[in-house]
């Protein structure tokens, strides 16, 4: 049944970030250190769409990613050995086929990065999910519309396709992975669309009034079928092999997201840049361990022990919310999901905190895949309600305090909505999504597995 609801509701996220920094530049590659700014979804674009829209879009496009997440943590799509699905049953569900792909979205992130040389530019979502930095290019046209000219490898004099026994083409992986004419062709599937190309490596560009260049492994792709909204590629952070952060060496990186309605960049920083401790923050900085999935190297895991509603500790036991030796379960930071994921037992006692503690009418409408939504007074905005915050507990103490804002939302005049949904399946991960991250600096230290996030106003940093 779960099938069902992913049925429909599949979008991306696109972290759509235009760059405007104001970076140092680096002349050493082993001191990477910049920073961009991404833009919100919605950064530039006419004041059309409303805040419910943005709010509503990005809950769907939620869905999919978590169809994505899923499919990957059960190792159905991890590579060229994955099984061909099997007969349908509850879990092939979560297969490739079976997820539809809705045409449109926008929830993510995106920087612009400068592909070449000459540079030419390319809109990236920024993507904790999976490591491949890919844009769409010409030589493997045709590509889907994007609002960018398509990279041209043609006019570029840095550019040169990877050989299949290349170590990036070894070692990668992907959904499906070929040789054709010596070059390693690759096929990933991303839960709301798929994507194939050719290994590359060109020179890239970070940064506008000062910038940085650096060679690197990517994908010269196109879009096979979905989308990706506005942008060209995905620029992967995840701590798989083929990352930039581990072509570069880079040790460490930050961002601190502007809330979606604000529609302001939202910076992202590299190396010595990424330091909570030289940026204003709005609370103390908080540090724990970064775990790894045993399975694959996919996304960033922190060890979530137990969830409060303002001081009541729900009643969910602490072995529910841990990563389990199969690489299923556990707790993730996606910058590209919006709503929170939580496992059946620590959703089930959450809605029924919050069904308790906010003392408004449960609302019997309900607004696209939200679960849980209030009916507010009317003509009353959901700034006027009062609610505990939502306190993630992490081993070691550290506490992470979620504001109303960070967990609720409006996606519908007068209708305030939890904005957390069950996870879909069996073995799927928590996810704290990036409206749950909003108005927080958060520190990845890959090289130490440590992770830092402290209450910060991001848009003045
Ligand atoms: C991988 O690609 C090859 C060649 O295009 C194709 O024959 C094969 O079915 C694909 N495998 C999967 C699992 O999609
Ligand atoms: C890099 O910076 C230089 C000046 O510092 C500028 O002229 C150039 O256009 C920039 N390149 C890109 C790709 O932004
Ligand atoms: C990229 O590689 C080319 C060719 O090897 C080299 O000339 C260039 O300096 C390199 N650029 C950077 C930024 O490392
Ligand atoms: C999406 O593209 C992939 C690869 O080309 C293909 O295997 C798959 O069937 C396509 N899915 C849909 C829904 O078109
Ligand atoms: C929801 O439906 C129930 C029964 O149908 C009704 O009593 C209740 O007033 C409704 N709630 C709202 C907010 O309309």
């Amino acid at each position: 049944m779960a099938h069902h609801r992913l049925h429909h509701r599949l979008q991306l996220v696109c972290l759509v970030a235009v760059v405007l920094t104001a970076a140092p530049a680096a002349h050493a590659i082993f001191h990477f250190d910049f920073r961009l700014d991404t833009d919100s979804p919605f950064f530039g674009r006419s004041a059309r769409a409303s805040r419910y829209d943005t709010w509503r879009r990005a809950a769907l496009e939620s869905n999919a990613r978590q169809a994505r997440r899923l499919a990957k943590a059960l190792g159905k799509l991890s590579g060229a050995a994955a099984p061909a699905p099997a007969p349908a049953d509850a879990t092939t569900d979560i297969a490739a086929a079976d997820v539809t792909i809705s045409p449109y979205t926008h929830q993510g992130h995106c920087l612009t990065v400068g592909v070449g040389t000459p540079p030419q530019p390319s809109k990236v979502i920024l993507d904790l999910g999976s490591d491949l930095l890919w844009t769409q290019c010409s030589l493997v046209g045709p590509t889907a519309k994007q609002l960018e000219p398509v990279f041209d490898a043609a006019r570029s004099s840095s550019f040169s396709v990877l050989p299949c026994n290349s170590k990036p083409c070894e070692e990668g992986t992907f959904t499906n992975k070929t040789c054709t004419d010596r070059k390693c062709a690759y096929e990933n599937y991303y839960g709301i669309m798929t994507a194939t190309g050719v290994l590359a490596t060109e020179t890239f560009t970070f940064g506008t009034h000062h910038n940085v260049s650096a060679n690197l492994t990517f994908g010269c792709g196109k879009l096979a079928n979905g989308t990706i909204a506005e942008a060209s590629g995905i620029l992967g952070l995840s701590p798989g092999p083929l990352s930039m952060l581990k072509q570069l060496a880079i040790t460490k990186f930050s961002y601190c997201l502007t809330p979606f309605a604000d529609r302001k960049t939202s910076p992202v920083m590299f190396g010595a840049m990424a330091d909570l401790g030289k940026y204003k923050t709005t609370g103390k900085v908080q540090t724990i361990p970064l775990l790894k999935n045993p399975v694959e190297d996919i996304y960033y895991y922190v060890p979530m022990v137990g969830i409060s509603l303002g001081s009541k500790r729900l009643d969910v036991p602490e072995d529910a919310l841990a990563i389990k030796p199969d690489g299923t379960g556990g707790t993730v930071l996606d910058s590209a999901t919006t709503l929170a994921y939580l496992v059946e037992p620590a959703f089930k006692e959450l809605k029924k905190a919050v069904m308790e503690g906010i003392k408004l009418p449960v609302a019997n409408r309900s607004v696209d895949d939200y679960p849980v939504c209030f009916e507010l007074p009317r003509g009353t905005s959901m700034e006027k309600v009062q609610a505990p915050p939502l306190v993630l507990h992490f081993e070691g103490d550290a506490e992470m305090s979620l504001p109303r804002d960070s967990y609720f939302q409006e996606p519908s005049p007068g209708m305030m909505c939890l904005a957390a949904m069950q996870a879909p399946f069996e073995g799927a991960p928590n996810v704290i999504g990036n409206v749950q991250q909003q108005n927080m600096h958060v520190l990845y230290d890959v090289s130490n597995g440590k992770f830092s996030y402290a209450p910060t106003k991001c848009d003045s940093i």
